[in-house]
């Protein structure tokens, strides 16, 4: 049986990948999540698997060399997917130092303890042990032009501390598989939205929002692109890459669906109207009044856009959902966990609201 060691997967997308693979692979994989539950890190995104005999939660930091080399030595890991990261733009703008600590040396920290558990010779490691460096667009920087995509081969050119952080945890994973032939691949996935997204990201923020008939911020004249991807499709993708990619390999995954901020924003006000039964109060609520255009992010990228031909072509990934459909899918979980919603939002998450958009 094989295990792997997922880090972050009690955020966003790793509890999407981890839900993932349990549907995909049941009982013929074990998974050991390592998070140590930031303000982005919930427990309750895991409810449904947290019994499972192959499944075992570790509450650590990857900063912490001893805790996660523990992890190695207690088990025989065959494959680490690395998830865990500080996510968010405006976040690393206000606080830059900890995106440094989390994404650049705790990535360090993943890289150094794998290398220690898989090598058995110079530069030659275990047979079938993998490593999958989890990445994002935006290390690429800003595109200007339409037509012009991001290709693996797009120089490197990021403008937040977020995206400098990953692209300096991409190079230290492209530098251990130069210099060690360190089993890895990295992916470079565009924006994800679906269940389980935290409250500061546009989509869940919108719906949120609006459903409470809040004021929708939008920075700048709402005109920047990006590129949305459903977060199972980024799921499948990892996975795919994992099993079926040439080791040492980027693979950007992006499904071609671009669209400006205030289109975002429009569809899901439109979405809402239409999805919410006549007679509940918010259907009074949602309205377009609400959009509100605010002060621009500073450094703000203009436009995202993956070219995902690598992946369709070595691998064979498409995705499976369109956005249409995955944004009925996503407002529809949403009104099913209102709670989880509550839940999320209380507490810090008010305070981090007032200061970001007063
Ligand atoms: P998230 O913020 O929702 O989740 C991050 C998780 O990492 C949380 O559970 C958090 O508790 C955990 N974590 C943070 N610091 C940690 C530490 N020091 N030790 C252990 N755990 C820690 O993020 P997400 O949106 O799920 O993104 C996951 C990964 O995917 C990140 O590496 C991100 O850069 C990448 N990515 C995200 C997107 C997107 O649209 N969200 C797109 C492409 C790539
Ligand atoms: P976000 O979800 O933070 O993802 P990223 O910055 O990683 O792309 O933001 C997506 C886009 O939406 C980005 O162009 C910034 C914009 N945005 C708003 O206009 N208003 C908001 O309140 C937020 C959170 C984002």
């Amino acid at each position: 049986m094989r295990t792997y060691l997922v880090t972050g997967g009690a955020g966003f997308i790793g509890s999407n990948y981890i839900h993932y693979m349990f549907k995909k692979y049941d009982n013929e994989i074990r998974i050991i999540n390592v998070d140590v539950l930031t303000y982005a890190g919930n427990l309750e995104n895991l409810k449904d698997v947290e019994n499972r005999d192959n499944y075992t939660f570790v509450r650590a930091d990857i900063c912490d060399a001893e805790a996660i080399n523990k992890i190695f030595a207690e088990n025989d890991i065959d494959r680490v997917v690395h998830f865990a990261a500080e996510s968010h733009v405006d976040r690393s703008i206000k606080n830059p130092d900890v995106f440094v600590k989390t994404n650049v040396l705790g990535t360090l920290v993943m890289l150094n303890a794998a290398k220690n558990a898989w090598e058995i010779g110079d530069n030659v490691y275990k047979e079938d042990k993998k490593f999958l460096h989890v990445s994002t667009d935006e290390v690429y920087g800003s595109l200007e032009e339409e037509g012009e995509y991001f290709y693996e081969t797009t120089p490197y050119d990021p403008h937040s501390p977020y995206s400098a952080s990953k692209a300096s945890s991409d190079f230290l994973v492209k530098s251990y598989m130069d210099t060690y032939k360190f089993p890895a691949n990295i992916t470079n996935c565009s924006n994800n939205y679906g269940p389980y997204q935290f409250p500061e990201k546009l989509i869940p923020l919108i719906i949120n929002n609006a459903l409470q008939g809040k004021r929708l911020p939008v920075y700048g004249d709402g005109k920047n692109v990006r590129d949305w991807l459903y977060v199972e499709d980024h799921a499948k993708g990892i996975d795919m890459v994992q099993e079926k990619g040439r080791l040492f390999e980027t693979y950007n995954i992006g499904g071609h669906n671009e669209k400006q901020n205030i289109e975002i924003i429009e569809i899901i006000i439109d979405t809402l109207q239409e999805m919410l039964p006549d007679g509940d109060p918010r259907k009074e609520l949602v309205s377009r009044d609400l959009i509100t255009y605010v002060a621009d992010r500073k450094g703000h990228d203009r436009r995202y856009a993956i070219a995902p031909d690598k992946i369709k072509a070595e691998i064979g990934w498409v995705p499976d959902t369109c956005f249409a459909e995955g944004i009925k899918l996503t407002i529809a979980w949403f009104f099913e966990h209102e709670d989880w919603m509550k839940n999320v939002t209380s507490g810090d998450y008010q305070k981090y609201y007032q200061e970001m958009y007063k």
